[in-house]
């Protein structure tokens, strides 16, 4: 090893550096492939490495959010590979399976089962899912791990889709769309209709009272428009007026379907009609768009109102 931070753990032709895999002399096409090997294990493994680093963090010093806002990173995805981590006692997780072998099964009591048979069978991760899914524990969209994501127009999609357990969408705001009367009016009530008894949604409508008064005319149906939900930034400003007030919040739309449970909420620190989250500005994370959501109130809005399995639907 000439680089102190150099790793030498793909054989000897192959150095692993925290920029580069540098490639020395001549390998072999078998050393290639020893190499292809190695790397998609440890890119595997990465699930694993997360989520114990973040569950040993946990128990000495509270959630790892901190660190990933700082450095970043998601945390909706660094809560996924603890949830996983947690499942699973180092002994009990299966080598020659990968991590999202493990994930596909942590929610269910018989996970070891599932996996064994999952190593014995040879069976690839899309094929466990289905296998678990034709067993009838698990929902049909269960076995899509990565979301679907279609190019179409609303109208168009959503009477394509199956029933969700929730509705979580960024619909054009009417700074974009001519008659936003018309248009709230054509797309919502159809994915209302999408929304199973035991569903919720979450619709961000903007902060204009044009919008909100489009949306607030239409019938929802069977859904309850139970709360206008307020989500609230302190980092970032729209378009200033020397008339009026600048805004700094957002409206979301919360129904609820008759039949739904209680809401997977911790009360004393998220059960609030007003959310207060940084705005994606760029400091950390990729800003994409100027009204960007932040990822981490769309991930407390599915946790507080999906299980693991649930389908949501997002038309825009
Ligand atoms: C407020 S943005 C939400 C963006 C998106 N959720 C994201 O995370 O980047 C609204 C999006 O709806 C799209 N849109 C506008 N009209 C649409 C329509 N009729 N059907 C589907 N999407 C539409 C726009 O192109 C825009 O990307």
């Amino acid at each position: 090893m000439n680089n102190k931070n150099s790793l030498q753990i793909l054989g000897k032709n192959f150095s692993l550096q925290p920029n580069a895999l540098i490639v020395k002399g001549k390998p072999t096409e078998a050393a290639y492939e020893e190499a292809f090997k190695l790397l998609s294990r440890i890119e595997t493994a990465q699930g694993w490495w997360w989520g114990d680093l973040a569950n040993a963090r946990e128990k000495s010093y509270g959630s790892l959010k901190v660190l990933a806002e700082k450095y970043g990173k998601r945390m909706g995805s660094i809560a996924e590979c603890q949830r996983v981590s947690k499942a699973y006692e180092v002994s009990m997780r299966i080598e020659s399976l990968s991590f999202n072998h493990h994930q596909i099964a942590a929610a269910l009591p018989d996970r070891m089962t599932w996996l064994r048979r999952a190593e014995k069978e040879g069976w690839t991760t899309a094929e466990l899912a289905k296998q678990i899914r034709l067993a009838g524990i698990l929902p049909p969209h269960f076995e899509s791990f990565e979301p679907e994501i279609v190019k179409a127009d609303c109208l168009a999609w959503i009477p394509k889709q199956d029933i969700c357990d929730l509705l979580l969408t960024d619909p054009p705001y009417s700074t974009e769309i001519s008659d936003i009367e018309a248009f709230a009016a054509s797309w919502l009530p159809p994915a209302l209709k999408k929304v199973k008894p035991t569903g919720r949604a979450y619709v961000f409508i903007g902060a204009y009272p044009i919008e909100i008064e489009a949306y607030l005319k239409i019938n929802t149906n069977t859904m309850t428009l139970a709360n206008v939900l307020v989500w609230a930034y302190q980092n970032t400003l729209g378009p200033s007026s020397d008339l009026d007030y600048n805004l700094n919040w957002q409206a979301v739309l919360y129904y609820r379907g008759p039949e739904a449970p209680k809401l997977d909420c911790p009360i004393l620190i998220e059960q609030f009609s007003v959310q207060n989250v940084n705005a994606p500005d760029g400091r950390s994370g990729v800003r994409y768009s100027a009204w960007q959501k932040p990822d981490d109130l769309a991930e407390r809005f599915i946790r507080h109102s999906t299980k693991p399995g649930d389908l949501v639907l997002d038309p825009f």
